[in-house]
């Protein structure tokens, strides 16, 4: 992938005839990238059939982070259908290109998945988000300066959180609020200047992850929907410094809400 006459297309469906031969699972129909405080919806929306190890498929890198799994599973829902969670993401910070970025979502349309659920975790911008409040992603600003869209090729982002997969979400949990995602670069958190910036700009969550994911899903066809996790409120929005461990610790605390919730509107799918 980090060859420029590679063709991650190329590479993505490499990765799904490997995922198809371990799992004897011809084709997805749905993906799930789980971020922090969203992992345990695996264990919740169906029957986890088999396990690979990211790391033994075309294209993906050893997890990163304690914490982010490293793991793909494909799973039966109670409906029939099958799910792949993605619970390994490589997350643009890592200096390892976009192309790697956006591979588990290339390698989730080329097994046939036609919807993408991304998730993360994220600071909130708006004050009334305590952590643990799960935010539906409406839109998003890319702030990475970058773009999984290789040559000329100019790709329609209307609509790219599905209006329809969002009021989907809502008929599930009527309270759950929508907002703008900032993915910036990281991995250091935003200053407050820069998430006054956003907040101007028409951001509502920061984080480092999804936007760029979210276009490659557009770019192949897929539908998307999105889910920020509020695990902090952003940089000068909380008074308090903003460590990892908070992010994780918040993410811990509401995880079996929001799997439940995120297991839900998947059956609805
Ligand atoms: Cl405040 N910023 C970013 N970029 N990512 C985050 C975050 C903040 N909180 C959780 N993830």
């Amino acid at each position: 992938l980090d060859l420029p006459e590679t063709d991650p297309f190329e590479a993505a469906r490499s990765a799904a005839a490997e995922i198809a031969g371990i799992t004897g699972v011809p084709r997805h129909d749905i993906a799930l990238t789980l971020g922090s405080g969203w992992a345990r919806a695996a264990d919740l929306i169906g029957e986890t059939t088999h396990t690979v190890a990211a790391a033994d498929i075309t294209g993906f890198s050893a997890p990163a982070l304690a914490g982010h799994a490293g793991t793909l599973r494909s799973i039966l829902l109670p409906g029939g259908k099958r799910a792949l969670v993605i619970g390994a993401r490589t997350h643009y910070y890592e200096g390892h290109g976009v192309r790697r970025v956006v591979h588990s979502v290339r390698t989730a349309a080329a097994t046939g998945a036609t919807t993408m659920i991304l998730t993360n975790g994220a600071g909130g911008i708006r004050e009334s988000w305590t952590p643990g409040t799960p935010v539906l992603i409406s839109d998003h600003i890319n702030l990475t300066g970058d773009s999984p869209v290789e040559g000329a090729n100019f790709v329609d982002l209307t609509d790219l959180y599905s209006t329809r997969l969002r009021d989907l979400a809502r008929s599930i949990d009527p309270t759950l609020d929508e907002g703008v995602y900032c993915q910036f670069r990281g991995p250091h958190y935003e200053t407050p200047a820069e998430v006054q910036m956003a907040k101007v700009i028409g951001g509502q969550m920061v984080g480092m992850s999804t936007a760029l994911e979210a276009i490659a899903a557009r770019q192949a066809g897929m539908e998307v929907l999105g889910f920020s996790l509020i695990t902090n409120l952003a940089a000068g929005i909380q008074k308090t410094p903003l460590s990892h461990s908070e992010v994780i610790e918040a993410g811990a605390l509401a995880e079996p809400v929001i799997s439940a919730l995120l297991a839900r509107i998947v059956a609805a799918l």
